[in-house]
């Protein structure tokens, strides 16, 4: 038998496009980038529900409330699978939230965009969730296998969203010319931070080539941006909605649309913490967490009760049986 390396061993796995598992080795570098993405995967997903837990209060219907109230806690129950997917590389839950309330972690920069009218609920479902989506399927089949398994089901429940968003803007699309401009206007704002979910252009991606040949990821930035605006462009002419892209445009030879360039100032100023909303978002996820607190504590004292509960009760069967 051939003694090969760690290293070999694992870039064998990864050639045969099988998963790793947390009790396999893994070379350090593999290891950080994935804990800096589930983390900040999961950040985005605890910090998304913000915008849109806005109008939980304010939905136009009781069945509207019901269904965006499912939706947000969606998104708690994907940040927690995802913190947990994380914790298995070697991280504590207190170690990522302490990285996120300090602003050195990062979550997707989309969240930092007000919600400004109900048509937003419809444009957040359709598109931020609408590329969620494009980018998160292939994430099922990512090489870290807790991560690829935590997608699943979150991948099952964004197309949820992802419906309900599209459902309001195609009522508004139908409705009176102030709902059909509301929605119009909507997407007018959410078009282009959208685009921007996907990640900075291939050619400026620090990661991109690494978590591609660790197939961690399976498509670039740029690949994922353009299935994107290929299908959702189809989904515009649905809802009768002009792209706000003077620039868009079918290209026969290439099969795809060719699209406007991208305001990648923008995106890196939201992404420095001069979005719209950063402030906000932060002091919001910070008040939680210290307000939290009471809770942590009760559920650490209850669980300390009944490791001590279990200990006497352990303790007393041995007395007995040595008796
Ligand atoms: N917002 C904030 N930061 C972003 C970003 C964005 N939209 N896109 C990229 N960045 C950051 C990256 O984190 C990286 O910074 P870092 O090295 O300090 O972490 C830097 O910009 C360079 O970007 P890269 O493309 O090199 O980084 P990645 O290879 O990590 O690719 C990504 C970025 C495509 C977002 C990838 O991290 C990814 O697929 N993450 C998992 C999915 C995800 O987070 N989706 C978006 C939010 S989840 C969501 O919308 C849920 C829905 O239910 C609401």
């Amino acid at each position: 038998m051939t003694v090969i390396s760690f290293q070999e061993h694992f870039d064998e796995k990864i050639d045969k496009d099988q998963t790793i598992e947390p009790k396999d080795w893994m070379p350090e570098d593999y290891r950080k980038t994935l804990i800096r993405q589930i983390s900040q995967h999961a950040h985005s997903e605890i910090v998304g529900m913000l915008p849109e837990g806005n109008w939980i209060s304010r939905a136009p219907t009781l069945r509207r409330k019901a269904v965006l109230l499912a939706k947000v806690q969606d998104e708690a129950g994907h940040g927690l699978y995802l913190y947990s997917a994380a914790e298995t590389l070697g991280i504590s839950r207190d170690e990522m939230y302490a990285q996120l309330h300090s602003g050195k972690a990062k979550y997707s920069s989309i969240f930092n965009y007000p919600t400004i009218t109900w048509a937003d609920m419809g444009a957040v479902g359709w598109l931020v969730d609408g590329a969620a989506i494009m980018n998160q399927v292939p994430l099922c089949r990512t090489s870290y296998g807790p991560y690829a398994r935590a997608m699943v089901r979150v991948c099952k429940e964004e197309s949820f969203h992802q419906r309900q968003g599209f459902e309001i803007m195609l009522n508004l699309s139908k409705g009176t010319e102030v709902q059909r401009k509301m929605a119009q206007d909507a997407f007018n704002r959410w078009w282009w931070p959208s685009l921007m979910m996907f990640g900075p252009p291939d050619a400026e991606s620090p990661n991109t080539e690494n978590s591609v040949r660790w197939r961690i990821k399976r498509f670039t930035n740029d690949e994922l941006r353009q299935k994107f605006v290929d299908v959702t462009v189809e989904q515009a002419k649905i809802l009768g909605l002009t792209v706000p892209d003077k620039d868009l445009k079918w290209n026969e030879e290439r099969g795809h649309y060719d699209f406007g360039v991208i305001d990648w100032a923008e995106f890196k100023n939201v992404v420095k913490g001069n979005g719209p909303c950063n402030r906000q978002r932060l002091e919001t996820r910070k008040k939680a967490w210290e307000e939290g607190q009471w809770v942590r504590d009760a559920a650490m004292a209850h669980a300390e009760k009944r490791k001590a509960r279990k200990a006497s009760a352990a303790s007393t069967l041995a007395e007995a049986n040595a008796a």
